[in-house]
This record gives C-alpha cells, sequence and structure tokens, in this order.
C-alpha cells in the first residue's frame, strides 16, 4: 500500500507528480503529499483528503519546481493527519523521503537517533528513516566524492529492518534522486532526458514505456540524463530495461461513472483475453506458454496448493473444486498470510500455484518465497504484467485482463476463474479427461464472453432488484460446490463496498448457525447449480421462506425453478457446470455495485481498504 512517485526531466513537476499520485491512489488514499525542489529550497504540500484536494492546493498555491516526489497514503503508524503525511522531512531539513513499507524497527532507531539530537514531528517510521539518512550523511566527510548522498541512503537501509519501496532527495545534491526496494514494488521509468520513480507502471507509462523493475536489496541513483543501479552491499548491477505494453486508454473511465462499473462490463473482453490463442488446433485442450514445465513433470504432480488472499483467495477455492473434479488431483486451498508462517508438511510432488491480480500483495508473495525456499515449483497466475510474483514464480500465466483500478477486484476475479478453468482442463486432458469431454470444455469456454454479455444487457432489471434491498444491514449469501465459492464473493463485494453486512455460506451450511439471523430484515442471496444439488438448494430457500426470509436467487434458464417461491429471480443462462461460478458472480457484483452507488458510498475507494496491499 501507499504509492510514491519521483521525477526529474523536462516537463512541469508537479504535474506529473499529481498525475502519477492520481494513477497510484487505488494504493491508499488517506492522505497525500507532494515535495518539489525550487532555488535549491523544498516546497511540500500535504493534504489529509484525497489526491484530487492535493492538486488543487498545488494549483492554487502555483507550485513549482525542477523535480521532486511525492506520496499517496494508506496508514499504518499513526492516524490520518497532516504531520503523519508524506513526504517526510529529516530534522536538519536537508532530505525529503517518501516511502511505502513498514520499518520494522523503527522505535529501537529512534531511540537512537533522539539520544543523538534528532527532533520528529509525526509519530511514522518513515521521519525515521528519513533522519537516518541524515545521521549518516552528517557522518561522511564533508569532501566525500559524489556519491555521499547515495552512499547515506545505503548505510541507512542496512540498519532497516522491514519494507520499503522510497525516493529520497537531498537538498545539496540538486537534480538528483536516490530509490530503493525491499518488499515494495518499485519501478524505474526511463525516458528521453527525464527519469521517472514509481510504485506502479500505470504512473510511467504516460511518459515512457521503458522501464526497469528493481529488485529486492537494490538502489538506484537517477538524474534527469542518467541513472546507475546496484545493490544495498554496493555491486553495481547491468539494468534491464523492459518495454512494458500498458494502455493508457484501458485504464480511462470512458463513459462508466466508476471504474467498478466500468469493470464488471470489461469483463466480457478481458474473459476472451484470457482465452486468447491458448487452445490447441485440435480444439480439446488449452495451451499456456509461460509454464515452464512439460506434461511430463505435470504428471508427475499428486497435490496442489493454491494460495492467495482477499479475492483471489476466493479464485483459488473455485480452482480446487474444477481441478479436483476435472483433473482429479488433491487441491488445498490457504490463505497466503497463513500459509507463510504455518510450517505445514508438503509432498515433495506438490506443486504451489500463486494468485495475485497485482503480482505484488505482500503475503503472497511472502507465501511464493516459502514454497520456492522449501523447493516446490511455484507457478503463479498474474495480472500485473512485470510485477514482483510473475518475475518471481518459476513459470506461469498472465491473465490479461487489462488495468483493474477498482479497489474491488471485478474482472481480475472472473478471469483468474477462467484461467483456473483452463488449467484443470489442461491438467485433465493430461490425465484421464477424454478428447471429446476435452472439445465440450473448450466449447463451453469459448462461449462465456457472450454468455456474460447476456447477463450484462440484464443489468437494468439486476439493478431494480437490488435497490428494493438497499436498506438492508445485513445479508446472506449461499451457494453449494463451486457455487460456494461465488457466495463468499458476493458477501464480500457487498460489504466492501457498501458497508453492509455480509456473509457468505455453503447453502446447507446455514441451518447450522447462520439461520438465526434470518428476518425480514435480512435478505439472502441463493445461488442455484444447475445440477447435482439443485432440489437440495431449493430446499434450502424453503428452510429460509418458512422463516420469513425474503430471497433473491440466481438461477439458470431453462430448467423449472420455481419462480414463486422466491421473492426476486435473476436468469443466467445454460451452461457447462465449469463456467457456472463466472456466470453466478455477474450479477452479484451487479448487485453489489447498484447498492453501494445508491448509498451514495465512495465506490471505487472503499474505506480503509486499498488494492495492492504491501505491509503485512
Ligand atoms: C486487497 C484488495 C482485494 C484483493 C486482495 C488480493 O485486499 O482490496 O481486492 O483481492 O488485496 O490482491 P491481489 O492483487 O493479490 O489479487
Amino acid at each position: 500500500m501507499c504509492g510514491i512517485v519521483g521525477y526529474v526531466g523536462k516537463h512541469p513537476v508537479t504535474r506529473v507528480l499529481i498525475e502519477g499520485l492520481r494513477r497510484l491512489e487505488y494504493r491508499g488514499y488517506d492522505s497525500a503529499g507532494v515535495t518539489v525542489v525550487k532555488d535549491g529550497q523544498f516546497q511540500t504540500l500535504k493534504s489529509t483528503e484525497r489526491v484530487e484536494a492535493l492538486a488543487k492546493d498545488v494549483a492554487k498555491a502555483k507550485l513549482q519546481g525542477t523535480y521532486g516526489i511525492a506520496h499517496t497514503r494508506w496508514a499504518t503508524h499513526g492516524g490520518v493527519t497532516l504531520a503523519n503525511a508524506h513526504p517526510h522531512h529529516s530534522s536538519d531539513g536537508l532530505f525529503s523521503l517518501a516511502h511505502n513499507g513498514v520499518i520494522e524497527n523503527y522505535l529501537k532507531i529512534k531511540k537512537f537517533l533522539l539520544e543523538k539530537g534528532y527532533t520528529f514531528q509525526s509519530e511514522t517510521d518513515t521521519e525515521v528513516l528519513v533522519n537516518l539518512i541524515a545521521y549518516h550523511y552528517q557522518k561522511q566527510p564533508v569532501a566525500a566524492d559524489k556519491n555521499r548522498f547515495l552512499e547515506s541512503v545505503r548505510r541507512s537501509l542496512r540498519h532497516v529492518e522491514g519494507t520499503y519501496g522510497i525516493a529520497v532527495i537531498c537538498k545539496e545534491h540538486l537534480g538528483e534522486i536516490v530509490a530503493a526496494r525491499r518488499g515494495s514494488p518499485l519501478i524505474l521509468g526511463v525516458g528521453d532526458g527525464e527519469h521517472i520513480i514509481a510504485s506502479d507502471v500505470a504512473a510511467i507509462a504516460l511518459h515512457t514505456q521503458s522501464v526497469v523493475y528493481l529488485n529486492d536489496e537494490e538502489i538506484v541513483h537517477v538524474t534527469d540524463k542518467d541513472f546507475s543501479l546496484s545493490t544495498i552491499d554496493e555491486d553495481d548491477i547491468e539494468a534491464v530495461i523492459h518495454t512494458v505494453d500498458w494502455s493508457i486508454e484501458e485504464a480511462e473511465l470512458g463513459a462508466f461513472k466508476h471504474y467498478m462499473e466500468k469493470e464488471i462490463f470489461d469483463q466480457p473482453v478481458a474473459l476472451e483475453n484470457a482465452m486468447r490463442g491458448r487452445f490447441s488446433d485440435d480444439g480439446s485442450t488449452s495451451k499456456f506458454g509461460g509454464l515452464n514445465l512439460s506434461p511430463q513433470e505435470l504428471r508427475q504432480v499428486d497435490r496442489i496448493l493454491f494460495c492467495a488472499c482477499g479475492t483471489a483467495w476466493h479464485a483459488c477455492l473455485v480452482a480446487e473444486y474444477l481441478i479436483e473434479r476435472y483433473a482429479r488431483i488433491p487441491v488445498e486451498v490457504e490463505y497466503a498470510s497463513e500459509f507463510r508462517y504455518r510450517n505445514a508438511p508438503l509432498d515433495k510432488n506438490t506443486l504451489v500455484f500463486i494468485l495475485s491480480q497485482s503480482g505484488e500483495t505482500i503475503d503472497t508473495l511472502g507465501a511464493l518465497r516459502e514454497a520456492k525456499r522449501k523447493g516446490h515449483k511455484t507457478l503463479a497466475i498474474v495480472n500485473v504484467v512485470g510485477s514482483t510474483i510473475a518475475r518471481e514464480a518459476d513459470g506461469g500465466i498472465y491473465q490479461h485482463a487489462g488495468p483493474e483500478i477498482g479497489v474491488a477486484s471485478t474482472k481480475a476475479f472472473t478471469s483468474q476463474v477462467m484461467v483456473a478453468a483452463m488449467m484443470a482442463l489442461h491438467l485433465g486432458r493430461i490425465r484421464d479427461m477424454s478428447y471429446s469431454e476435452g472439445q465440450a470444455f473448450v466449447e463451453a469456454l469459448k462461449q462465456v464472453p457472450a454468455q456474460v454479455q447476456s447477463i450484462l444487457d440484464q443489468s437494468e432489471a439486476i439493478k431494480a432488484i437490488a435497490l428494493k434491498y438497499v436498506d438492508a444491514e445485513d445479508f446472506l449469501f449461499l451457494g453449494r460446490q463451486n457455487l460456494f465459492p461465488i457466495a463468499l464473493e458476493g458477501a464480500l463485494k457487498l460489504k466492501e463496498v457498501s458497508y453492509i453486512h455480509a456473509e457468505g455460506y455453503p447453502a446447507a451450511e446455514m441451518k447450522h448457525g447462520p439461520i438465526a439471523l434470518i428476518s425480514p430484515e435480512c435478505p439472502s442471496v441463493f445461488l442455484v447449480a444447475q445440477e447435482d444439488t439443485y432440489q437440495k438448494t431449493i430446499s434450502n430457500i424453503q428452510e429460509v421462506k418458512a422463516r420469513k426470509g425474503r430471497v433473491i436467487a440466481i438461477a439458470h434458464e431453462g430448467g423449472d425453478f420455481p419462480k414463486d417461491l422466491v421473492d426476486d429471480l435473476i436468469l443466467i443462462p445454460e451452461c457447462h457446470p465449469a463456467v457456472q461460478p463466472i456466470l453466478a458472480t455477474i450479477p452479484v457484483q451487479l448487485m453489489a455495485y447498484a447498492i453501494a452507488a445508491a448509498r451514495g458510498c465512495d465506490v471505487d475507494k472503499p474505506r480503509n481498504l486499498a488494492k495492492s496491499v504491501t505491509v503485512e
């Protein structure tokens, strides 16, 4: 969380920094701030409101400079106050720093610095780091070479425990920015006579498509014309410049009111892109270019572990149902944050799958590293190209869902489920799935974008249903088998964006507790499968109706669903059972969006959340 940006170059610096912050705001929006350098002096403005408020203040103050740094904050150490907003200055006034991450040993360092006479204005761990840099700077001889600034940052970082992506500027080294990372993402954009440092390509792509992804423990010294990359331990590194294919247009809101709405409607295209070029010529299986595992090696896998956080964890649960059913490989699903500290015993033939939209979630990255440390093969399903998880996994599959800006994940989720379904097919076909079953599976997948579009075409009707329940303060989402994860996702979506309390349960499990909540005030959304558990789910609906609960059912067309049993019915197309989780997701997303928008919630930036969680 937190977004940092730094710029030195030919364009007006405040414009570049503010535009960068706008594109990083999904990483946290508790406060924002900017420091630019003019006539050798720091000009700093901060706001405890959103980036737009800061942008207005910057325009009003006519803030100008030649280069600078900026930050958008997701609060960890210290409340949302101006004093705690970044950038932070050293108490001698020489340094200004923007930081993403957590300095875990900051209290110890702070004690040391207080004894040396340094003073602090904020409660943050960041202010400790900037003063530590000032301390190391003063310790070096004044006649030290031109690297004195870089060296003082490097030396300070050697004493730091925890995570950081930082950008630092120094009044005695004008036109230079030093940036470094450990655990928090940091990317250098390399332009013609300009350089930009940011937490995400989104803030860079306006200026250049040439980027250097910093790895952990790397530090970069930047001027407008030049940059040099090295490790914290002082080894020089040859920078590898990548070209990013990042389209600014894809991240524009267009005619939609919110990114969440736009991204819900992006789904037919995102799903098409997840499949593009990934079916065999005979149309009976899927193929992936980046697995780095041969069919023989995949055949050796006798267990799969999926790790992720949040919505991606729900996609893992769908993957469990699909892979166990169609490939007959036992699957376990773990919260990444639990797995990395649990020391779970894993058989040597366990393949570890990591799912992450951003590819930067720190707990998920931690789980990946733990699995690799233990010698397991790791594969990742990631949306953001070039992200840390994508680079560190042994192989993987890009989702190609396009930029997802809304904090509540929508198109990334259905695209993860699509990739998981394709993986189930792939693994199934190198085991027991027949040629004709494979062909039927491929055909079913290919129909999904059009089926999703047909549900989106009903969006006005779904919205009208959702608005009947806008005043509810509690909701239940219930589904069985591969629709149980969609019940969890439906509940999560609603609570994230509308702040309504919602719980997802397996429909049958409702009898063992949640049924106590049933009343006319607590509506239930039932996700009704086409096959197997269809009749059982209808019985569960009867149980709710018998207790005067209101029911919205999401069921398939073409069946004999008893319409009069429920208060509201949303029909989705008949489909192959493997893809019903994708189709059933669309109405719950539309409902969550409609209710949140009607309640006047900040749909794209819900309170307390951030899209990319880079602290533990
Ligand atoms: C945060 C976001 C969620 C997201 C989760 C995992 O909690 O608010 O929307 O599902 O992180 O993110 P990832 O990028 O790893 O999929």
